[in-house]
């Protein structure tokens, strides 16, 4: 194997390092291992797909196999060369934005005297000092990579212990992560504990699973929820370890041993599969009204309060709130836009939605008195973490909206409002999405209770139109063949335009994102006001221009998008319009017209997205790409 010179790898080597977040699982029980792996990461897949490979713990000592780009080539190379059977093992799903994804750098990574294999998820920030001194030890490093060290400092301290440590993977994993920087998670198998797989996290998910007679470790659920539903939240800076005949121990680097929390997964491995569709995303899209109904069901207790999920703030707190920020990433980001109209309408709050990637970077006015509200499906996501935590810092308060139980950014909140869409699995989030608006408008909600802003009968007023939601999400996506034709016309237009206005603003950045993420085709979404600012230059003779008119409840803005739709059309824009049922005024001036159902101002985002996703995901699905696993992207971005 070729061995990189120090030199000539920096450039490469740091930007693969620094940009990798990836699926990992391990796994000790009576089964075969390989098998359960290969099955976790084909379920943890869409957290990256640039390579993949396993580590067995097999009679004869450790074998690994791993292979750049999907899942499916080290199927092949497996099914082509069979590793021999074993009931220990870990893998390993790998996604980088650059550096090559090659085989040499795929994971397991494994020691020099090939007894030691690690996965990682995360930075190993000092890494080229760590690969210095074991060069400086004779040693020569076969992969690019920063995981490549950890294995062997593993190796190295499990042969070093002595005394009552003598021979135990798991101090030799403390010894390891104290002399790590960064953030990580991390499994290893070890040749000569056939019965174990040791796992370490700081900064990085790593969950575990307790089946009967077998345990599992994973970046999450998904990666054993066909095995168990029961599971384990591992908190930063632990070692676990899973042992077949003692159970599952866990520490914090010390060595001092901690009593992790179990916790029930509340969807089985059926939720996570496709379920004879042809791609996640469609049946994700199909979930939605499921999705918005169990997020809404039981948040009006019997006294006609609105309640969140977990609660760490006293009321006195929440009416000492003078300031609501709203942080997230993506598509979130999104429902943290529509989120302000709703909070700011509701509670007289002022409220200020950033990328959560820029808000500490801007060194935002925050204190006591904040509240900041972290959005996030996954609970992992990096920058978001990072601007919760500037924000605690700051001693603001944080709430949280999340999809993922026991995941970091809940754990670290005041308050909790979990999202119930159950899991997603395509990366672009859908079912999440409308579900975070769900959680959007109760916290909303409650926080106007918590201030007195709306009175208990107007707030069970509100919650009777949110739950009137699941019904009219169904009819939405009951008419969306239209949108499919429409999908099918547009499918080769280099260009495609979103407008919108009010709610519809975001919801018009929403159908870019959708279509640039997943069809590759240069989309743009901006507010209807904008277009005279400068957006209307773009417009040619048939630029297609997906316009959300806003409902006529809020008739001035109504009749201003209607006027730029006008505009655009006299400019030779092929203008699709999506609006509420009953809408008939802007037909005049519509090449295709989307009724959506009709609903209150606010909670429309709710039905005028769906036109969206089917629209990009039609046309990806034509143009003959990978919906659910779009090129250089991945669900989960555990990196900054
Ligand atoms: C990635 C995904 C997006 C998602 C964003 C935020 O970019 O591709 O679909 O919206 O992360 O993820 P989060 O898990 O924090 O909602």
């Amino acid at each position: 194997m070729s061995v990189p010179r120090h030199g000539a790898q920096s450039c490469d080597v740091l930007m693969t390092t620094l940009s990798r977040m990836c699926g990992i699982i391990g796994y000790v029980g009576t089964k075969s291992a390989e098998d359960i792996v290969l099955e976790g990461l084909r379920r943890m897949e869409y957290r990256g797909y640039d390579s993949a490979g396993i580590a067995l713990v097999a009679v004869d000592g450790l074998v690994t196999a791993k292979k750049a780009g999907k899942l499916a080539n080290l199927e092949k190379a497996l099914a082509d060369q069979p590793l021999p059977p074993a009931t220990t093992g870990l893998g390993h799903t790998r996604w980088a934005t650059h550096g090559p994804p090659v085989d040499r750098n795929a994971h397991p990574h494994v020691s020099a005297d090939r007894k030691a294999a690690v996965v990682h998820n995360g930075i190993i920030e000092n890494f080229g000092a760590l690969r210095s001194e074991l060069e400086r030890a004779g040693l020569e490093l076969s992969s690019d990579t920063d995981t490549e060290v950890v294995a062997h400092l593993l190796a190295a301290a499990h042969a070093a212990q002595t005394g009552p440590d003598a021979g135990r993977l798991a101090a030799a994993m403390r010894a390891v992560c104290l002399r790590l920087e960064g953030s990580f998670s991390l499994v290893t198998v070890h040749a000569d504990h056939p019965g174990q797989v040791v796992g370490a996290r700081r900064n990085q998910p790593l969950v575990g699973g307790i089946g009967d007679g077998e345990y599992f470790l994973g970046s999450d659920v998904s990666a054993f929820i066909a095995h168990t539903r029961d599971a384990l939240e591992l908190g930063q800076d632990q070692v676990v370890t899973l042992d077949v005949e003692h159970g599952v121990t866990v520490t914090d680097f010390a060595g001092t041993p901690v009593q992790p929390k179990r916790f029930y997964v509340d969807w089985d491995a059926a939720a996570a599969e496709k379920g004879g569709y042809a791609w996640f995303m469609l049946k994700e899209i199909d979930e939605q009204p499921a999705a918005i109904a169990d997020t809404l069901r039981g948040r009006l207790s019997e006294t006609g309060q609105i309640v969140l999920d977990e609660v760490r703030l006293s009321d006195e707190d929440l009416r000492d709130i003078d300031k609501v920020f709203i942080v997230a990433c993506g598509t979130a980001n999104h429902a943290a836009m529509v989120a302000k109209y709703a909070i700011e309408h509701w509670t007289r709050l002022p409220c200020e939605v950033e990328l959560a990637s820029e808000f500490r970077y801007r060194d935002p006015v925050l204190d006591r008195s904040t509240l900041v509200i972290a959005i996030s499906q996954s609970g992992e996501t990096m920058d978001t973490l990072m601007a919760l935590r500037h924000a605690k810092d700051q001693r603001a308060r944080v709430l949280a909206i999340c999809n993922t139980n026991g995941s970091t950014i809940p754990r670290e909140s005041d308050a909790v409002l979990y999202t119930r869409a159950g899991p997603e699995v395509a990366v672009a989030s859908t079912k999440a999405f409308l579900a975070q608006l769900a959680a959007c408008y109760l916290v909303a909600l409650y926080l106007a209770q918590a201030r007195g802003t709306k009175y208990a009968d107007e707030i069970a007023a509100i919650v009777a139109q949110l739950n009137m939601l699941p019904d009219a999400v169904a009819d939405t996506l009951g008419r969306m063949d239209q949108v499919r034709a429409i999908g099918r016309e547009l499918a080769k237009e280099p260009t495609i335009l979103f407008v919108g206005r009010h709610v519809g603003y975001p919801i018009a950045l929403e159908g870019a994102l959708k279509l640039k993420e997943l069809a590759y085709i240069h989309a743009e979404g901006f507010a209807a006001g904008e277009l005279k600012h400068g957006y209307i230059s773009l417009i040619e003779e048939g630029t297609p221009v997906v316009t959300v008119i806003p409902a006529r409840g809020r008739n001035s803005v109504h009749s201003k998008v209607i006027s730029n739709i006008q505009e655009m059309r006299a400019r030779g824009a092929k203008t699709i319009v999506i609006a509420a049922d009953g809408d008939d005024e802007v037909a005049p001036y519509a090449d295709h017209l989307i009724y959506v159902p009709t609903t209150p101002t606010l909670l429309a985002p709710v039905l005028t997205a769906i036109p969206m996703q089917v629209l990009a995901c039609e046309i990806a699905d034509i143009r003959g790409l990978d919906v659910d696993q779009p090129r250089n992207l991945a669900k989960s971005v555990t990196v900054e």
